[in-house]
């Protein structure tokens, strides 16, 4: 068994940031949103640990396409990704819930470099633990530093160090889950830990018809509408809420115009719900809808214009042999 370790050359070590603030703004942004005339809970908040290994089922359902598009682009042109900055290299990755496909990077540049260091990012410290602990068991010449946080806070700490050249991986179609200004944010502020010579490897869905994209986001097994539920089940173990789960249905609609597919609670009866912790009282119309996601879709102009609002330059990208999924390098 693998534990953060205090000896001269640790393997695998956490970074924790101070979580106090993290829990004030769960709070406060569940109080925000549900008094907002149009009602909304930020989306990081569906990954706590319950929500991560949900995420992770939907990975496995074959609607939801998006996981294996992107792992049949790095399983086919991994070896040439790792090649593409300018010698060895170590992978910082924004994002990394289980790490499965990240192993496909890692393994190839293994072959081409003796050593490898991995720093992860995830807002679930369980997720970051368990896939941080099976890396460093699995590959002897892997080096984990692992930040349990939101990516934003985590890019802004310093805590961050690097010691060769940094290919940063935002995957999952991760970037597709800020709305444009805040993704462009991400971009720059990513950039701005990085260096010159640095990448940045960005994997995004695809703009394509509505049917296929909302199916991906509503599977007929129920695994996304339980996801998007424990939000729910989150504000009553953390915050004392009585929501009940029962109440609401979950919806998912691509707006054609934004891009984007939109992922809400609707409340399936008028209601009402307390929340003890905030000493709040939400009211529920009958079909009234609380905005849980955005996932917004790319095509090849939207990366164009993001790297350069960010100040990268697009270097090359890589697609799935149906293009449903691209994975975009981008140069600083
Ligand atoms: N990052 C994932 C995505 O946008 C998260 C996700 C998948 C999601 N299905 C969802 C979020 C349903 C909310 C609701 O694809």
């Amino acid at each position: 068994m693998l534990e953060p370790s205090t000896t001269a050359e640790p393997r695998l070590e956490f970074v924790k940031l101070p979580s106090a603030a993290a829990e004030h703004a769960f709070s406060d942004d569940v109080r925000a949103g549900l008094s907002a005339a149009s009602k909304t809970l930020p989306s990081k908040y569906l990954y706590d640990d319950l929500g991560s290994s949900l995420f992770e089922a939907i990975t496995h359902l074959p609607e939801y396409y998006l996981t294996g598009a992107e792992t049949e682009i790095l399983r086919e042109w991994g070896w040439e990704i790792v090649r593409m900055l300018a010698g060895s290299i170590e992978l910082l990755e924004l994002g990394s819930g289980s790490a499965i496909k990240t192993r496909l990077l890692i393994e190839e540049a293994l072959r081409v470099q003796p050593t490898l260091r991995y720093s992860p990012i995830d807002i679930s410290f369980d997720a970051l633990r368990a896939s941080s602990t099976a890396l460093v068991e699995r590959y002897e010449k892997l080096h984990v530093r692992a930040y349990a946080g939101d990516y934003f806070s985590v890019l802004a700490s310093r805590e961050l160090r690097f010691e060769r050249p940094v290919l940063a991986l935002l995957m999952g179609s991760n970037i597709g889950n800020y709305a444009p200004d805040e993704a462009r944010a991400l971009v720059e502020l990513v950039g701005s830990a990085l260096r010159p010579g640095d990448g940045l490897l960005v994997g995004t869905d695809r703009k394509k018809d509505r049917a296929t994209l909302e199916r991906a986001y509503d599977d007929p097994t129920g695994v996304t509408a339980a996801f998007d539920k424990n939000l729910l089940g989150r504000i009553n173990r953390e915050l004392g809420g009585t929501f009940d789960l029962k109440a609401f249905d979950h919806v998912a609609h691509y707006d054609e115009a934004r891009g984007c597919v939109d992922s809400f609670l609707r409340s399936r009866f008028a209601h009402r719900v307390r929340i003890e912790a905030l000493d709040l009282e939400v009211t529920f119309e009958p079909g009234e809808r609380i905005h849980t996601e955005s996932s917004y879709k790319f095509d090849d102009r939207d990366i164009e214009r993001l790297a350069v609002a960010g100040g990268f330059r697009v270097a090359k990208a890589w697609y799935d042999a149906g293009h449903r999924f691209a994975l975009h390098l981008l140069e600083r």
